[in-house]
């Protein structure tokens, strides 16, 4: 397979993942249409702070700590400066985001967010979420473990949505947050698509990770409806999941 097909098949499985993400950001956007009390938006923000912290033995963030810890011997030798500067880079962004969302959730409750009380926010449908993808790797190996990064953010979709709030202080808040978050989250899911090129090298392989993709995103769809307090119905889900939604142009720049 040459590198004109590798890219023709990346590019449709990124218009065939683009059905999921619009539905993320349908999901964001039924939420945040109507005016929400304070109080009614921590739930999605602790749920969100815990996804980007993840304060468990295995979360991302004390994985890439210990990660960092465990190359730097290694320095200029197995690991290059580039890529252990990637690696403070990914923590720092990840870290930052756990930042601004943890800064909003103070902001509403006027006390200081302990990582006690954000362990409570590990939802089933997330907890569900991992197991999806522990299950694509342990299955498919690297092939798994970029189709899961493939759908890192889900397009980014619910930090698009939030971008889009404002005219009081604390939707300016969250839209600031969200900004913040955006960019970098388009980035990632660039990155897990670029590996994906790297190891997908026939039609196999792009059937295997488009079936990745689908149930992966399937239950991302199904983790934010329940990060927002189920704004969708499941028939809708199910809709979605179908291609039974408009695609926002956005995701044009999204291909290869
Ligand atoms: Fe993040
Ligand atoms: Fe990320």
């Amino acid at each position: 397979m040459n590198e004109q097909e590798i890219r023709e098949r990346r590019n449709a499985l990124t218009r065939y993942a683009s059905r999921f993400w619009a539905g993320e950001a349908e999901i964001a956007r039924t939420f945040f249409s109507q005016t929400r009390a304070p109080e009614e938006h921590l739930r999605w923000l602790r749920v969100q702070a815990y996804k980007e912290l993840q304060p468990r033995d295995d979360g991302i963030i004390i994985r890439n700590i210990e990660q960092i810890a465990r190359n730097y011997p290694s320095l200029e030798k197995g690991v290059s400066r580039a890529d252990f500067l990637a690696n403070i880079q990914f923590l720092e962004e990840e870290f930052r985001h756990y930042v601004v969302f943890a800064d909003v959730i103070d902001s509403i409750t006027g006390g200081r967010l302990t990582t006690e009380e954000l362990a409570g926010y590990d939802i089933p449908e997330e907890r569900e979420l991992r197991a999806v993808r522990k299950r694509c790797f342990d299955e498919q190996g690297e092939l798994g473990r970029f189709a899961s990064s493939f759908c890192e953010g889900g397009g980014a979709s619910i930090f698009y949505e939030g971008m889009q709030i404002g005219g009081d202080p604390l939707s300016d808040r969250i839209a600031a947050a969200c900004a913040n978050v955006y960019g970098d989250e388009v980035e990632h899911a660039a990155h897990g698509a670029d590996g994906l090129n790297a190891v997908a090298r026939t039609d196999e392989d792009w059937a295997l990770a488009k079936e990745m993709v689908a149930a992966i995103s399937a239950q991302r769809l199904r983790m934010r409806n329940e990060e927002f307090g189920f704004p969708l119905a499941d028939e809708r889900l199910a809709e979605i999941a179908e291609g039974e939604i408009e695609l926002p142009e956005r995701f044009e720049a999204m291909l290869v």
